[in-house]
């Protein structure tokens, strides 16, 4: 089976470890690079959380590298009241075996789609901020990219503002240089991430797989849920990033719709919305495949597979 080449990047945050400890072990993809930005939290915590989630897994030889630390434009964004104040509060995580690369997150991204024989899907489940720079920096490069699978936007309600999704609010501008870009975006957004919802019972089955890995997934959202406890009390807690993961590495675990996106960067009370034209009355071609529906079942298939898979045999040398 040709495996998938994977670019991540990402702001671990605890739906970010989810989804990169599900690439982490799924056997189908070559991770080339995890990029991190600041959003849940600091760029230095979301670095160091993806160095931490990896060392978990005991993959600590693919490269990470730091990113923006701040949005484009307007003033930075944070989510510690849903993350902690390190942006992955929950499980005593190791501290990372492994240093970052020194590369600027974007000049990485560049350099491994350049390097890159096979096509590259591309997932980011983070502000936009790092792929701007890099779609700024070589957009050349990005003809190498097959797919990018972003978790972001919503076509209905925010998360951040009755209008916005964290996503997308943290960075506006850069949303709107991605989804203008011309590329074969696929926006897994709110309308069907709140749909996937792992409950209680989800998390204890998850605290049974993987052995240290199931069980700080558990501690993970064990606080992660406490957020969505407090504000929508649905019972469980969703894994957001998961999905774009689940779908990027599983084909069709979402399902789509084209439309013409747009992101609001001035309105007073819809800065970061993400305006989607689902019955085409503006005329405007399609730039986004954007998320319609998800098979929720194979979904928490996807996810309870992957832990079930640690602890990872060692790395080919
Ligand atoms: O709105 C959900 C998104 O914001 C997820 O990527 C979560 O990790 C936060 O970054
Ligand atoms: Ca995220």
């Amino acid at each position: 089976m040709k495996k998938i080449s994977l670019l991540l990047d990402m702001d671990p945050g605890h739906d970010d470890a989810v989804a990169l400890l599900a690439a982490l072990a799924h056997p189908g993809c070559r991770i080339l690079a995890v990029t991190t930005v600041a959003g849940n939290t600091a760029v230095e915590n979301t670095c160091a959380n993806a160095r931490r989630i990896m060392t978990l897994a005991g993959r600590t030889g693919v490269p990470v590298a730091a990113g923006a630390s701040r949005p484009l434009s307007g003033r930075p964004v944070t989510a510690e009241n849903v993350h902690g104040r390190t942006g992955l509060e929950g499980a005593n995580l190791p501290e990372p075996a492994f240093a970052a690369v020194p590369d600027f997150a974007p000049e990485l991204i560049v350099r491994r789609l350049r390097g890159s024989s096979q096509p590259v899907t591309l997932v980011a489940t983070a502000p936009l901020t790092n792929i701007a720079l890099a779609l700024l920096r070589d957009r050349e490069a990005f003809h190498r990219v097959e797919r990018l699978v972003i978790m972001g936007g919503a076509a209905g309600e925010g998360n951040v503002t009755p209008a916005a999704e964290f996503n997308v609010y943290a960075d506006p501008e850069a949303a709107g240089i991605v989804l203008g870009a011309g590329l074969p975006l696929f926006m897994v957004g709110l309308d069907v991430t709140h749909q996937a919802i792992m409950t209680g019972k989800d998390i204890e089955t998850m605290r049974g797989l993987g052995g240290d890995v199931g069980a700080a997934v558990a501690g993970l959202l064990d606080f992660y849920r406490g957020h969505y406890d407090r504000v929508y009390a649905w019972g469980g807690v969703p894994l957001h990033d998961a999905c774009a993961v689940a779908e990027a590495l599983c084909p069709g675990i979402v399902t789509f719709s084209p439309m013409a996106v747009e992101v609001e960067t001035r309105g007073e009370f819809t800065r970061g919305r993400t305006v989607c034209d689902r019955w085409g009355v503006t005329g405007k071609p399609a730039n986004a495949a954007v998320a319609t529906g998800i098979r929720i079942g194979a979904l928490k298939k996807f996810i309870f597979e992957a832990l079930g898979r640690f602890p990872l045999p060692s790395p080919p040398r």
